[in-house]
């Protein structure tokens, strides 16, 4: 099945609404790879700022650009102080959420039960969900890479059966932010690896269908050749979004 090519742009706890507006009006202007995208969900590109600036990127994105938080709860409106619920993000137009990033599960301490309580709630209330999963360096050299991402994913298997809105983000935790970009081989054999635990575990067309994108260190330079990889579906970029080559690593598929 052919999966279209997709990337995600995670901004984290950066920007102003200057460098916020630099970034939209280099992305709006630029020419984007028009075989991006993803089926059923039109949407080439979905960029992360932090929660305070989701209002006016809705507002102002264009050319096909969509909009994810980088966190939702996993409860309707109520008395959760500091936290954004799903109506929240869909009435204004925000239609993705990145949820389970390593920065928060080791940060914030939030569990693979929480994170797959919280994807239930996003989905059932109409978001599409990037969802990320990843081991530690120590858990690589203990062999454990695939059991650890694998235990991740089983937290939402048991809560989700629908999978056609979830796009999964692998992100080796020793590789964000370090500079230390996974190689071509470990890339590839870890998303293959998701994949196949994806057909044992609900079905080869999910497996097929869902998009597995890299995360780590992408940048311009490298992009190139973990697009070309089969099981590569696109990349979730941190430092590298917030730069005028993130366009080059969207249209890394070209
Ligand atoms: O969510 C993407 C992020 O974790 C990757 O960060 O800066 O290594 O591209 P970075």
């Amino acid at each position: 099945m052919a999966r279209k090519f997709f990337v995600g742009g995670n901004f984290k706890a950066n920007g102003s609404i200057k460098s916020i507006q630099g970034i939209l009006d280099n992305l709006n202007n630029a020419k984007l790879d028009p075989n991006t995208g993803m089926l059923p969900l039109p949407a080439p590109v979905v960029i992360s700022p932090p929660s305070i600036f989701l209002l006016t990127t809705a507002e102002k994105a264009s050319n096909g650009i969509k909009v994810a938080a980088q966190n939702v709860f996993d409860k309707p409106d109520g008395a959760w102080t500091g936290e954004l619920t799903v109506k929240m993000l869909t009435e204004h137009n925000i239609e993705w959420v990145i949820l389970g990033h390593s920065e928060r599960r080791t940060i914030i301490k939030e569990s693979s039960e929480f994170v797959a309580d919280k994807t239930k709630a996003a989905l059932d209330g109409g978001l599409s969900v990037i969802l990320c999963i990843g081991e530690t360096l120590e858990e690589r050299e203990a062999g454990k890479t695939v059991d650890v991402c694998c235990s991740q994913l089983q937290a939402v298997v048991d809560k989700v059966s629908d999978w056609s809105k979830i796009v999964i983000a692998y992100e080796p935790v020793w590789a964000i932010g370090t500079g230390k970009v996974a190689t071509t081989e470990q890339a590839q054999e870890a998303h293959e690896a998701i994949r196949k635990w994806l057909a044992s575990k609900l079905s080869q067309g999910v497996a097929d269908g869902t998009r597995i994108l890299y995360g780590g260190s992408v940048n311009e330079k490298n992009s190139g050749e973990l697009a070309k990889q089969p099981d590569i579906d696109g990349f979730l970029v941190g430092g590298a979004s917030l730069k005028p080559a993130f366009v080059d690593i969207i249209n890394a598929n070209l």
